[in-house]
């Protein structure tokens, strides 16, 4: 049996829109068997996941392409508390999920690079998936010969996430419905500045530099009209002197702060405000994808 980890993952960090994300340790775990009774069969998923379009399978087929092998006949297992269409890079997870798993159920033969390849085709830009696979925080994009860049940023330790996840879904489509099609000259510059000083803010961990970069124009101004409540979770944040920044394109909120005891109390504070949301501290993954054979 094959078993794959791979870390939930927060795009955007604000000011990197589609081109930096972050991994964070709230694990899916997949495995993969042989199968001797179907040619695939799948579970702990929703039943309408479970068939050929389940992008973990997909994921395992691409790689089977890629390698010019037949797919074998499998049974998967999904085991994730990832919520769906929450900004926490579900989808991606089980993209890499079955990368990973076919990659290992041919003993390697695609190395890192190669599977980011393939997983960002499936996905459509790389920001979840180059973290899903690499850990940490990634920058990625596709440069002007298809290859996917990725480069890994320091993140300092000094810095403590809490992923504020409302009990309400956004779909990317629609969250990239509300944006706009065009931005002016000064805010790109606003933009790249903003993001070059994000990367160092969280590379130092420096909060008040980092409460700065975290000043985003592209997406978030539009986004935050679809997430209820965004300006009282923007406000419990500002009391507490904490950054706030939304996770892809929602809903998650993930909140910053530089204090292991700040971060207690925004936690206590949201929960008490929003009891049927989840508020989770969450550490960086640094490692990305695992797999082994059991
Ligand atoms: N970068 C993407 C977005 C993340 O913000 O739309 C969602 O998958």
């Amino acid at each position: 049996m094959i078993k794959v980890t791979v870390p939930a993952t927060s795009a955007n960090l604000s000011v990197g829109f589609d081109c930096i994300g972050l991994a964070v340790d709230m694990q899916s775990k997949f495995t993969f068997e042989h199968n001797s009774n179907a040619d695939l069969t799948i579970s702990g998923c929703p039943s309408e996941f479970q068939n050929e379009d389940n992008l973990v399978y997909q994921g395992f087929k691409a790689v089977c392409n890629a390698i010019d092998q037949p797919v074998p006949k499998l049974s998967i297992q999904i085991h994730t508390n990832v919520p769906v269409s929450r900004g926490l890079g579900s989808s991606a997870a089980c993209i890499v999920g079955g990368l990973v798993g076919a990659n290992q159920w041919f003993d390697l033969p695609l190395n890192d690079q190669e599977l980011l390849e393939i997983a960002t085709k499936m996905e459509g830009h790389p920001d979840n998936v180059a973290p899903a696979i690499f850990g940490g925080l990634c920058m990625a994009f596709v440069d002007s010969n298809q290859q996917v860049q990725v480069v890994k940023y320091p993140v300092n330790k000094a810095l403590q996430f809490v992923a504020i996840i409302p009990n309400f879904k956004i779909s990317t489509a629609a969250a990239r419905s509300v944006l706009p099609s065009q931005m002016s000259y000064p805010d790109v510059t606003h933009q790249v500045s903003h993001s070059l000083l994000m990367t160092h803010a969280v590379e130092t961990g420096n909060l008040s530099q980092l409460k700065e970069a975290m000043n985003d124009r592209m997406h978030e101004p539009y986004r935050a009209k679809l997430i209820h409540h965004f300006d009282q979770i923007k406000a419990i944040c500002n009391q507490f002197n904490s950054v706030l920044y939304i996770s892809g394109s929602g809903s998650t909120m993930m909140a910053v702060t530089d204090q292991p005891t700040i971060k207690a109390q925004l936690v206590a504070q949201i929960k008490a405000a929003f009891p049927e949301w989840q508020v989770v501290p969450i550490m960086v993954d640094n490692h990305g994808a695992k797999s082994e054979v059991l």
